[in-house]
């Protein structure tokens, strides 16, 4: 990476300083503090020195290798030794069992997927785990609820279930307590429970097992909470003798620092969310060794985590820990979505989505219309910081002007169909043509595809390869619009530039989980 090659290069002269890009294209391709001397670093064209800063122009031939790099997939080859050696278990998806799929475990199933892809191309050893939603206290509601109602054979009946039960149990206050016993006879390996709970699993897999199938989507493990159960009397144990925890009013509590306690039994017996998540960190530090794990769950669980990850420093099970907590998804007419709203059912997004994609895609083409549709709805969760809330605005998800999937892939099939037109299959320019100030514009952007590769997993934002990607199209349309390629004298040159923007587009969709489609 030539930004790499820079750095080395100061660092060997023990300058330290910043590098970064100048935001106006005049300045060079990389500006540093100060009055640098970059004689001996031959990638360096040239150095202007401007109001204190010294700035970069990268040789031409340098720049024409970093893209052939890229066309011929050598770039892969030095991304992945940035990671080697090293292993990232990253959590992401984990819906509930017996409970919709909503927008919110969209939204981490599409982060987590891209987060997953990157430290994957940067060469870490990466382990993806969907924390299912498949114990707590909630089942023993819909165990009672079920007792009294009947079984349900889909995810809408089995939540219409949990949803009577609240209701009901507004008058009807013996039911939480019966609630309260069928947990405490499922934890205990009561076997109707069980059975009943085995039922709830298998119809909510069913269902999400086709949401991820839909989305392309493929996790490498499952290991639910109800998996940790058998490590909790050993959790909750270690914690009492390293006398980290304590009674209070019957609970077993942990005391961290600076934070609220948090509960490892409850009064009735009954295990927490909390501990089982303690359970879930020794168990992947004893399987995997991680050097990192990534938490793609919810902004609403920060404290949780804190509590968690503050826990198991305590007893000493830490690990680099990092909770991305992505924002609320809002609707464009200013509404939050709540818990309830939370349950918006994925697949009326996707047939509305699929509705649209309709006009944008080749007629009668499922399979396109799919690419552009899925790709929509994911890039929307993609484009903007996780930590953000992002609004949901179906005009602009939709668009293919805009900061859109579609647009990015409009960009890559009107590449695509540029060069179907020329006859140059390689394009071969000789070695001492120069390239002009249009073709350059680009030119100068493509390496910069690696540094956002990496930027992105540092940063642990997808956005930032999403963002460069729109910048690249944006900047190959308007070269698009001023330029003509097939027939010219320049045909060669400007079908590599072609060449070389269609392959990052797809890349980069291919790492963010969008696919690109040859014809628009
Ligand atoms: N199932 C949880 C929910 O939907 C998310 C799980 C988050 N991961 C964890 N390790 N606690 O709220």
């Amino acid at each position: 990476m030539i930004k790499t090659k820079i750095n080395d290069f100061l660092k060997k002269k023990n300058i330290e300083t910043k590098l970064e890009h100048p935001s106006v294209e005049k300045f060079g391709d990389f500006a540093v503090r100060g009055d640098v001397d970059m004689s001996g670093l031959d990638i360096v064209e040239k150095v202007d020195r401007v109001a204190g800063f010294s700035n970069l122009w990268i040789k031409e031939n340098v720049l024409i290798d970093e893209a052939k790099n890229i066309l011929n997939d050598e770039y892969k080859n030095e991304l992945e030794n940035i990671g080697k050696g090293k292993t990232v278990i990253v959590e992401y998806s984990s819906p509930n069992i017996a409970k919709p799929f909503g927008i919110g475990h969209l939204r981490s199933t599409n982060i987590g997927q891209a987060l997953y892809n990157i430290y994957k191309i940067l060469g870490w050893n990466t382990i993806g785990d969907n924390h299912l939603g498949d114990w707590g206290t909630q089942f023993g509601k819909m165990i009672t609820a079920i007792k009294y109602w009947g079984m349900e054979n889909t995810i809408e009946g089995l939540e219409k279930l949990y949803v009577r039960f609240h209701t009901e149990a507004e008058t009807d206050k013996t039911l939480i307590d019966e609630g309260r016993e069928w947990f405490a006879k499922l934890e205990n390996g009561d076997v109707e429970a069980r059975k009943i709970w085995q039922e709830c699993v298998d119809i909510s897999l069913k269902e999400f097992n086709r949401v991820y199938e839909l989305l392309g989507v493929k996790i490498d493990n499952a290991y639910g909470e109800e998996f940790y159960l058998k490590m909790l009397p050993e959790v909750i144990q270690t914690f009492k003798d390293k006398k980290l925890s304590k009674t209070s009013e019957g609970a077993e509590i942990v005391e961290v620092p600076d934070l609220p306690p948090a509960m490892i039994l409850k009064s009735d017996g009954a295990t927490t969310y909390f501990t089982r998540d303690l359970a879930t960190i020794k168990f992947r530090k004893e399987k995997w060794s991680p050097d990192l794990i990534i938490y793609e769950v919810g902004s609403e669980q920060t404290l949780h985590f804190k509590q968690v990850f503050a826990a198991a420093k305590l007893v000493g099970w830490d690990a680099n820990f990092v909770h991305i907590g992505h924002g609320l998804i809002r609707w464009k007419d200013g509404k939050f979505s709540t818990r309830k709203g939370d349950t918006i059912h994925l697949s009326d997004i996707i047939d509305k989505a699929m509705e649209m994609a309709k006009k944008m895609a080749p007629e009668n083409d499922v399979e396109s219309i799919k690419k552009v549709a899925i790709g929509a709805v994911k890039f929307n969760d993609l484009a903007s910081d996780p930590k953000k809330d992002i609004i949901f605005d179906w005009e602009r998800v939709m668009s293919m002007e805009g900061n859109s999937a579609p647009y990015l892939q409009y960009t890559y099939a009107r590449c695509k169909s540029v060069i179907q037109k020329s006859k140059l299959q390689t394009p071969n320019f000789k070695q001492d043509e120069k390239f002009d100030e249009n073709e350059k514009q680009l030119l100068r952007y493509f390496y910069i595809f690696e540094e956002k590769i990496v930027e992105a997993g540092e940063r642990y934002s997808p956005a930032v390869l999403a963002e460069y990607l729109l910048n690249l199209a944006r900047k190959y349309n308007e070269f698009y619009g001023k330029c003509r390629i097939v027939g010219e004298p320049e045909e060669a040159r400007r079908i590599f530039l072609t060449s070389v923007t269609a392959k990052i587009i797809k890349d980069g969709l291919s790492i963010l989980g969008i696919e690109t489609l040859e014809k628009m």
